[in-house]
């Protein structure tokens, strides 16, 4: 499958997450402003990668994407909460994301950080509803986005990120903190849509490295397109790593290099599908689409 080919795939079920996020809270209620904070970031487009990552490697197992979606839209759940508080001035201090003032900037900081513990213990509740599959599985998909979010994934590497920003900072730390902050989540992206569809143990290890090695890209990429696009074409402030002085792979080695090891990783990601004989155009189309993209 070629690149844009992967890109399309991308759109076309993005927009069916889309459709699908944007009935979780689609009633009013009570505090009416948690609902409108909850709702602004959530339905505020991004790329919705690690759901529709997780639909096309459930598809490559033999299940309907359509089926997978409210699984899928847990990860979104999670990855949008992280955004939100990532954002706030004691993290990042953003006032931009996907093109729109942070979520403190319109709901205030208190409201903020509330919503984003909403979105994501809400990730939980929908995930543990009944999806139609063995329970067996179901706990096992539970176990593995609570792992990657907490204190041995993405939590973990936020606290190294905060850190070690500022500081000099070295090789083994910076792979810790990517591996942490980001390719944990989008491994578990991928590990979900296996359980979903009842891989076996050989490709759920097999799913795990390609998630990794891509998860892992993704992130040197983003700080690549840090240093190198326009805050219009990223939809959030440029420039904000360096502003920070954050530990990144552009600053230790240069973003010709950080490239080069990000397609490196691409490469490790599709060869580890092929090595257990899974084969999915749109996962490796997906994983060249990650070096490629510019937002
Ligand atoms: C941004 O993730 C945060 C990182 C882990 C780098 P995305 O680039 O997937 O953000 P959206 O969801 O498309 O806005
Ligand atoms: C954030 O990394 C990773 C998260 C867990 C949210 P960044 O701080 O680089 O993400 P952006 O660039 O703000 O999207
Ligand atoms: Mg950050
Ligand atoms: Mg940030
Ligand atoms: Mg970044």
């Amino acid at each position: 499958m070629s690149i844009e080919a992967a890109r399309q795939y991308l759109e076309e079920q993005g927009r069916a997450v889309d459709a699908y996020l944007a009935t979780l809270f689609a009633e009013t209620h009570r505090p009416a402003v948690l609902f409108q904070a909850m709702n602004y970031s959530l339905l505020s487009g991004g790329k919705r990668l690690r759901p529709v990552l997780c639909l096309a490697t459930a598809r490559a197992f033999g299940a309907a994407e359509t089926d997978v979606l409210p699984a899928a839209a847990a990860l979104e759940l999670v990855h949008c909460y992280s955004l939100i508080h990532d954002d706030l001035p004691v993290m990042d201090d953003d006032d931009l994301r996907r093109g729109k003032p942070t979520n403190h900037k319109v709901f205030g900081e208190a409201i903020a950080l509330l919503a984003g513990d909403a979105l994501l213990t809400y990730a939980f509740e929908q995930l543990s509803k009944p999806l139609g599959i063995p329970h067996d599985r179901q706990l096992r998909m539970i176990h593995v986005l609570a792992h990657a979010a907490g204190c041995y994934g993405m939590v973990a590497g936020q606290v190294e990120d905060i850190q070690y920003t500022g500081t000099a900072g070295d090789e083994e730390t910076l792979a810790f903190i990517h591996l942490h902050k980001t390719a944990r989540l989008i491994s578990a992206a991928v590990e979900m849509g296996g359980l979903f569809a009842g891989a076996g143990e050989a490709q759920m290890k097999a799913l795990r490295e390609y998630g990794t090695s891509l998860g892992l890209a993704f992130q040197m990429m983003d700080d690549v397109l840090d240093v190198t696009e326009s805050t219009e074409q990223l939809g959030k402030p440029a420039g904000s790593d360096e502003r920070w002085d954050k530990l990144t792979y552009p600053r230790l080695f240069g973003v010709d290099e950080t490239r080069r090891r990000a397609e490196q990783k691409v490469e490790q990601a599709i060869s580890a599908l092929h090595a257990s004989g899974i084969r999915s155009d749109v996962l490796a189309g997906l994983a060249q689409y990650v070096v490629k993209r510019r937002n």
